[in-house]
């Protein structure tokens, strides 16, 4: 889960998809990167971030922000970012490393084809929190509805 600051948006996604898999009983690695390294790296999340979470029994404060580097690529089957800009940060900060069958805009998976952006909260007060935590908690879902199928057609054909 990729934005800019990695203090807002992606945190929620980080925090809700793990969650979701948790209880799924999905064996999945999930984390969060930022596409700007110089504004916070090593800080929590907003503190709006943890609030709303928090209202959803869902604890993301000893999250960490770090950068993303290309090796992402390697580490993950699936890289989302929350909007379009941060799409084309991956490319540029990827290179050659950048595979376009596993990234995709978040929304995506709600809206498909719609290109989507999740809106950045960090200039706005508490409500677009909330609207944020709503849009990616309803595309966690589908990711989970999606994967959690295809887990199981694997399993029975195996
Ligand atoms: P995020 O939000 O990308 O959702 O973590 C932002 C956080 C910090 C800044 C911009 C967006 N900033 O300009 O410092």
């Amino acid at each position: 889960m990729v934005c800019l600051g990695n203090i807002c948006r992606s945190p929620l996604a980080e925090g809700i998809l793990e969650q979701k898999a948790k209880t799924e009983g999905l064996p999945w690695m999930v984390d969060s990167a930022g596409t700007n390294n110089g504004y916070h790296v090593g800080e929590a999340p907003h503190q709006l971030s943890q609030k709303v979470a928090m209202q959803h029994d869902l604890d993301i404060s000893t999250q960490c922000a770090r950068a993303f580097v290309p090796e992402d690529f390697d580490r993950f089957d699936k890289i989302y970012a929350m909007s379009s800009d941060i799409l084309t940060d991956m490319k540029r900060i990827a290179k050659r490393k950048f595979d376009a069958a596993k990234a995709d805009l978040l929304l995506n998976e709600l809206f498909p084809g719609e290109n989507r952006d999740v809106p950045d909260p960090w200039f706005g007060e508490e409500p677009g929190y909330h609207i944020v935590f709503d849009m990616i908690d309803k595309a966690c879902d589908k990711i989970i509805q999606r994967y959690s199928k295809a887990a199981a057609s694997h399993k029975q054909s195996s």
